[in-house]
């Protein structure tokens, strides 16, 4: 959240006349790395979307509020699209996570591929120049490494392993993956169509699909039935709060 650290934020709360005397209601304890901690927990506890059209055909087996391209993407996300492997469906509850770690390719390509020898710059509103890129360098904070799960373990074979997100809401959620490399959910099957990014430790779930344009659109027109009916709620809830100090 663009703070320096964990204790800045901490001080932060500390000295923040809104938050006076709640840590200590709720906990018994004032703000510190735990509270803090389970506070964001118990807020995010909170965030459930369901009763989209997946839901209530999958669980309430309503057979009006799903479309055909709906079920057929349904059946080639459990069947040859394979994605419910890592996106998990059960029979009583559905997430659409393994809550596992996964080399999809992406992290791979972020930092493998040479920068471009010069790159298109919005200098104004509808005014580009074409900027070469040792000069983008000579004004930029270096990228740091995107290395995945590697960045906490250290182990080679988590090389741009990634946690597999939950898909719910995801039509809303554009732009997509970790990085927000890819703008929208045909750019993202197109992705899985290709086999991911081969790289050494791509993981093995990962094939070409060899789907066609029509299975493209069932599996994006299944990904578009997972939208709760609460989401338009939750997004305001998300912005209902004052931000900073109000007074
Ligand atoms: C090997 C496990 C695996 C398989 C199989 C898989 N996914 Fe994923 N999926 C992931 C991981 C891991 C990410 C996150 C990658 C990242 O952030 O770089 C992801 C990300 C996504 C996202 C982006 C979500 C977001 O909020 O950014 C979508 C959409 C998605 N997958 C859909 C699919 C579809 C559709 C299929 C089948 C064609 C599929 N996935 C197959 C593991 C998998």
């Amino acid at each position: 959240m663009a703070n320096p650290s964990v204790g800045f934020v901490i001080d932060k709360i500390k000295h923040n006349p809104d938050y006076n005397g709640l840590f200590e209601q709720a906990y018994g304890k004032p703000v510190s790395m735990e509270t803090l901690g389970s506070a964001l927990a118990s807020y995010e506890r909170v965030l459930n979307s369901a009763n989209s059209a997946f839901d209530r055909w999958y669980f309430a087996k309503d057979k009006q509020v799903f479309s055909d391209s709906a079920r057929r993407g349904y059946a080639l996300f459990i069947g040859k699209a394979g994605c419910a492997s890592c996106h998990q469906i059960n029979k009583a509850y559905a997430l659409f996570t393994d809550n596992g770690l996964h080399n999809t390719g992406i992290g791979y390509v972020a930092s493998m591929s040479s920068a471009p020898a010069s790159r298109r710059v919005q200098l104004a509103p509808g005014v580009f120049a074409q900027v070469p890129q040792q000069v983008i360098k000579a004004v930029s904070e270096a990228k740091l490494g995107d290395l995945g799960r590697y960045e906490i373990t250290q182990d080679p074979a988590d090389r741009w392993r990634y946690k597999t997100p939950g898909l719910r809401n995801v039509a809303l959620t554009a732009p997509y993956m970790h990085d927000g490399s890819l703008a929208s959910l045909r750019e993202v099957v197109e992705f899985y169509n290709r086999g991911g990014v081969n790289n050494e430790n791509l993981d093995s779930l990962l094939k070409p699909l060899h789907l066609s344009t029509s299975e493209i659109d069932d599996l994006i027109g299944f990904l578009q039935s997972l939208t709760g009916a609460n989401a338009g709620q939750l997004a305001g809830d998300g912005v209902a709060a004052p931000v900073g100090n109000n007074q």
